[in-house]
């Protein structure tokens, strides 16, 4: 490991109301992976946005490469090899892959982009990334996780980077991706290149990292050797207690338990003849790799896309779904995988972002009971632990795990007897999801039936209570909790049909 090529010390800011960093410190190697780890709303990507300049610090020094800077915006911190990775997706969705990485230094034949060349450097980025991504898509035709390959091609392609900071790359992304990503990570640390890695995946620490720096609540904790380390170790600095999550042994919905909801021969674009059927008080999780169809399939339960064919029923009754104003009065709730895309108003508030679906039960004569409503987010906010200076901030200043919580409160409240969970904790930390594990096995409990998808593995272990698998559209296989093991659903994750 080489030179301290950065160090950040006693960083201060502020925003209205938060006091978000306290004395957080930072020091990076170059050829070093260092991962910042800490609670939802800990301050990592406020520091990673003043190390990259997009907010200014109000305290604290930033030395680079030995000497003080001060950075002057975005592109000043571009200039001088630092660049990022955002926890939130920002491409522009209307332009192709090669428009989005060469926006603002198109290479120019005359007035005129020479599109051939753009796409050609593209082509010849993505082959050096090992990628295939063709330069001329179009962002908004791309999956989630493709999208954050381009963003990653995106800022490793300023030539000079010395300082990449990856804020969260892998909550996207399957386990291959992360395994492609892994190995131009190593790649690019033998070139010299200082990274840091944000992630709340803790698996993943030791597979990629040196060292671990953890923040809580704005202020530098500690940082650790990797090697040196164990898991339990890091996730106790980060939340001041350890944390266990066991697998579940066996089902926990009873054996009587009445079929609540059954979907027969769902068929669609992206659907192929999906069959199932979820009992009252039953977590059903939903396991395959990204594209298998499992946010599609329940996408046609919720009626935001159209059905070619298939039956649902509810308590034995056949329903019509066709919007999901439908979904939502027969008592279907979805949490979308995208919340920024299909789950919330960042511009509202909190309260407003709850209440929302449950607008109809909040009035007052012809007036929405504010108090009642700020009560109920209040509610949410202590139940599940969401970290925000009030119940009237507004959802986009919230951290990316807060941001979920409150996707979450919002259908809980919309007190809906079907919930479909689309990737749950995706973004959100250790501690955080075990509250939301607690949060799912009491709804289930109380008789609420769950339908949860998944791509974290241990998560669909410790909470289903039978596990559907997909594969290219169609479900593939289905295993009772009591007989599911990861190698199992694996094998009928990658179940092709043949022919
Ligand atoms: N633009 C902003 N305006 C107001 N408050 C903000 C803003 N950005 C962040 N905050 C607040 O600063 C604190 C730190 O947020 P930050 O996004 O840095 O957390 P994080 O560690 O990245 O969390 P996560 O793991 O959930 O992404 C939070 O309390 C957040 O609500
Ligand atoms: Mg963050």
């Amino acid at each position: 490991m080489g030179e301290t090529i950065l160090k950040m010390h006693g960083i201060q800011k502020y925003f209205p109301g938060v006091h978000a960093l306290d004395n957080a410190q930072l020091e990076v190697r170059s050829g070093e992976v260092m991962a910042l780890v800490g609670e939802n709303g800990a301050g990592k990507s406020t520091l990673m946005k003043i190390l990259t300049g997009i907010y200014s610090k109000d305290g604290g020094t930033i030395e680079y490469f030995g000497e003080e800077i001060e950075l002057h915006g975005p592109k000043d911190a571009q200039d001088k090899g630092i660049c990022i990775v955002h926890q939130e997706l920002n491409l522009m969705q209307h332009l192709t892959v090669a428009d989005n990485i060469f926006i603002g230094r198109e290479p120019m034949k005359g007035p005129f982009v020479d599109q051939a060349e753009q796409n050609r450097m593209t082509r010849e980025l993505m082959e050096s990334l090992h990628l295939t991504i063709d330069p001329k898509t179009v962002v908004r035709t791309m999956s989630v996780a493709k999208q954050q390959m381009v963003e990653i091609a995106k800022a490793l392609s300023f030539n000079n980077t010395k300082l990449l900071i990856l804020d969260e790359p892998s909550a996207v992304l399957t386990d291959t991706e992360i395994d492609d990503l892994f190995l131009f990570i190593e790649r690019l640390k033998k070139t010299g290149v200082g990274i840091i890695y944000i992630s709340h995946r803790m698996d993943e620490l030791k597979r990629i990292t040196d060292r671990i720096t953890v923040m809580r609540d704005g202020q530098y904790v500690e940082t650790l050797e990797t090697a040196k380390t164990d898991i339990p170790e890091v996730v106790r600095l980060m939340v001041g207690r350890t944390i266990y999550e066991e697998p579940k042994t066996h089902s926990l919905c009873p054996p009587d338990a009445p079929v609540i909801l059954e979907a027969e021969h769902l068929n669609s674009v992206d659907v192929k003849d999906v069959s199932f059927y979820l009992k009252k008080g039953e977590i059903l999780g939903f396991s395959g790799l990204v594209g298998a169809g499992r946010t599609e399939a329940m996408r046609l339960l919720c009626g935001a896309d159209p059905m070619d064919s298939g039956t649902i029923r509810i308590n034995g009754q056949e329903v019509k779904i066709h919007s999901p104003q439908d979904a939502v009065r027969h008592g279907i709730g979805y949490l979308s995988e995208d919340r920024k895309r299909f789950g919330l108003c960042l511009g509202l508030s909190i309260t407003d972002n709850t209440v929302l679906p449950s607008l109809g039960r909040l009035f007052k004569g012809p007036f929405v009971n504010d108090g009642q409503a700020d009560e109920h987010s209040e509610g949410y906010i202590e139940k599940i632990k969401t970290k925000t200076p009030s119940t009237r901030a507004r959802v986009g200043s919230l951290s990316g795990g807060n941001q979920q919580k409150v996707v979450i409160s919002k259908w809980l409240l919309r007190d809906c007897d079907i919930l479909i969970f689309d990737e749950p904790t995706r973004g959100i930390d250790v501690g955080a999801k075990s509250e939301i594990y607690k949060l799912m096995t009491d709804l289930a409990a109380e008789g609420k039936s769950i339908i949860m998808i998944s791509s974290d593995m241990p998560e669909l272990l410790r909470l289903s209570d039978r596990i559907m698998v997909m594969c290219e559209g169609r479900v593939t296989g289905e295993v009772d909790i009591a007989d599911a093991t990861q190698e199992k659903i694996m094998t009928f994750a990658t179940k092709r049909e043949v022919g």
